[in-house]
């Protein structure tokens, strides 16, 4: 139906006939003569068309916005004075000869250039024109790019493409599971993967040695800008490598997609502990573009009247930091106070600030509600300590540490951002040494990665210190963001076991949930280990999106709907009684 793509016409087509297709991206009546955008995936041509050629002419006057248009015609220089610098067609037209209407559009509901004023909801809603705006397209072409690359790269180091069940039994994760009903089997379900993790590891039992795979992946969880109920990872699993040989192989990776499509050299990958993270960023997924740190002063705290440093600095559970802000003394009272209602969030029961006005004045030179609850050589250590210079702002935080942490942590990105100190580029990096567990609200451990992760000691050790025991788990960071996560698995029957001891899972749920692992560790399974990074993330990092929403073709909402399609939706009584499903209540008539 067509010669050439609109966006690839230039003046070397000049003289030449042409067949395009596509919509109408606008039309203009300029007295006499008109003109047709001409718009498809790869771009916009103008089309010219004059009362010369009477039907066409009429054809022309009668298109709107939308229409899907066939047109043919010659491509000619545009007259001196008319050319378009902003357009990469500009140089050119398309003297029109005939045209041909292949569909007729309504009004859209959206005005590709107006997207902006119209909420998510309804550009989802119609998202088969949202897409039509070209940075839509261009942000779907450069994931398929990626992805492209990202299989060439894998398959080039000898990685098998192998596809795993989306109906199957649960893997933890740590999300809630999507169900879905068994018709021959009332009563059971299956469960959509939150990801391949268990197929991935029964595959190097199998001996397939190196696996990956675009995996689509289910969690039913609260969402994000950076989640989604239904995500993309490429995942990855490999047999005899330990964690230095599968992360210098997926650093490689990273940094070969970053060139080929960036021309970005990311250079090596800084490797820091889990501590370290934590210790300077108050995070496991520091950004390290900021180069403000959290700093310990507990020490010089033990001792001072104000019971609020005091108390945590003798708590080892607690923890009393000081964030120097450079810069930050120009921040005004009503700033300080947002920062307070923050931290709150996380929280933060205050927020104490010194402004720096003049460091060698003394005390004399500082701005603080708390400098009167401390001697003057504790000031003096404390300025020295976090090398504070006249023009900072220095925040505390002083609280059991998750709180300070979280608290803290949030608000180095917060004010980084807000004073403009996050430098441009890209700051990738390893987190290693993560510990195995955490404790959840009700006190019983849960996995920091998954169950199947390696701790870095033995199961005695294991069994004795579980909450300080470390795990052989690493996580790739990239500007703040966890773009992914993997480690080295257990791959023998009792590790495993003493695992689920810890977790709480018991001999009998063990066998219940995990068996098939189980028999799988115990036929020869091979010592393995793998990654999986999420897609949509790395995508959305790379062209500077806002949320992975916008590198999803049909993402769900916040609240996990689809708006194009109005899943999830009722089913009839009829589905239900065939699955042998009946609802507790009624679904609510919104
Ligand atoms: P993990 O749960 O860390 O590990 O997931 C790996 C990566 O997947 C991405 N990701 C998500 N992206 C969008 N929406 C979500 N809801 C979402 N959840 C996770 C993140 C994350 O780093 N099986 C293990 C991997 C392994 O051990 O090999 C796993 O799934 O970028
Ligand atoms: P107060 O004496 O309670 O008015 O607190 C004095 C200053 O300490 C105020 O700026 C509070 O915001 C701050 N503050 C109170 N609690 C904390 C805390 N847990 N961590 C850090 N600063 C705090």
């Amino acid at each position: 139906m067509r010669s050439n793509y609109c966006g690839e016409l230039d003046e070397s087509f000049e003289g030449k006939d042409v067949i395009l297709c596509g919509w109408v991206h606008r039309r203009r009546d300029h007295g006499g003569v008109i003109f047709l955008d001409v718009r498809d995936r790869e771009g916009i041509t103008q089309v010219v068309y004059d009362p010369d050629t009477v039907e066409s002419f009429a054809i022309a006057e009668g298109v709107r916005n939308e229409f899907v248009i066939q047109v043919k015609g010659r491509v000619r220089l545009r007259p001196d004075g008319t050319i378009n610098p902003d357009m990469a067609t500009g140089k050119i037209e398309v003297l029109g000869k005939e045209l041909v209407v292949l569909n007729a559009a309504e009004t859209p509901p959206i005005q590709l250039d107006e997207h902006g004023s119209v909420g998510e909801e309804i550009r989802l809603r119609y998202r088969y024109i949202d897409l039509r705006r070209p940075e839509m397209i261009e942000r779907l072409r450069f994931r398929s790019k990626v992805t492209n690359t990202v299989r060439n790269f894998l398959d080039d180091h000898g990685f098998l493409d192998i596809e795993t069940p989306l109906l199957t039994k649960a893997t933890p994760e740590g999300a809630r599971d999507y169900l879905v009903p068994s018709r021959t089997h009332p009563g059971s379900f299956f469960a959509l993967p939150q990801s391949p993790q268990l197929f991935k590891q029964i595959l190097m039992a199998a001996g397939m040695d190196r696996y990956y795979q675009i995996a689509k992946c289910f969690r039913d969880e609260d969402l994000r800008a950076d989640r989604q109920p239904e995500f993309t990872q490429i995942d990855v699993e490999t047999s005899f490598m330990d964690e230095e040989q599968i992360m210098a192989v997926m650093e490689a990776m990273i940094q070969h997609v970053f060139k080929t499509h960036l021309d970005v050299e990311l250079g090596k990958f800084p490797v820091i502990t889990h501590a370290e993270a934590i210790r300077h960023y108050g995070v496991d997924k520091p950004d390290l573009r900021i180069d403000m740190e959290l700093v310990d002063i507990a020490e010089l705290m033990q001792a001072v009247e104000f019971k609020v440093f005091s108390a945590p600095a003798k708590d080892p559970d607690s923890r009393v930091v000081a964030l120097r802000v450079p810069g930050g003394g120009s921040l005004s009272r009503k700033l300080i106070d947002g920062y307070t209602d923050f931290v709150a969030i996380y929280g933060a029961r205050g927020l104490a600030w010194i402004k720096v006005n003049d460091i060698d004045a003394g005390v004399e030179g500082l701005q603080s509600p708390i400098v009167k609850f401390m001697s003057a050589d504790v000031i003096s250590a404390l300025m020295q300590k976090l090398n504070a210079e006249s023009g900072d702002i220095i925040f505390f935080g002083a609280d059991k540490a998750k709180v300070v942490n979280e608290a803290m942590g949030a608000l180095r990105i917060k004010v980084a951002e807000d004073l403009g100190q996050v430098k441009p580029g890209w700051a990738p990096l390893w987190v290693i040494d993560f510990p195995m567990f955490e404790r959840a609200s009700d006190g019983s451990l849960t996995s920091l990665h998954h169950p199947f992760t390696a701790p870095a000691c033995d199961a005695e050790a294991l069994a004795k210190d579980s909450v300080n025991a470390l795990s052989r788990a690493y996580d790739l960071v990239l500007n703040g963001t966890e773009l992914g996560g993997g480690s080295i698995r257990i791959n023998k029957s009792a590790m495993q076991q003493a695992v689920f001891r810890v977790l709480g899972i018991g001999p009998d749920e063990a066998q219940e949930k995990f068996g098939f692992l189980l028999g799988a560790l115990s036929y020869g399974c091979p010592p393995h280990g793998g990654i999986a990074f999420g897609l949509d993330r790395l995508i959305m990092l790379m062209t500077g999106a806002a949320s992975i929403r916008e590198v999803i073709a049909f993402p769900k909402t916040q609240s996990a709907a689809c708006p194009l399609t109005d899943a999830p939706s009722p089913v009839s009584n009829a589905q239900l009684r065939e699955l042998n499903i009946r609802l507790r209540e009624p679904p609510q008539q919104s």
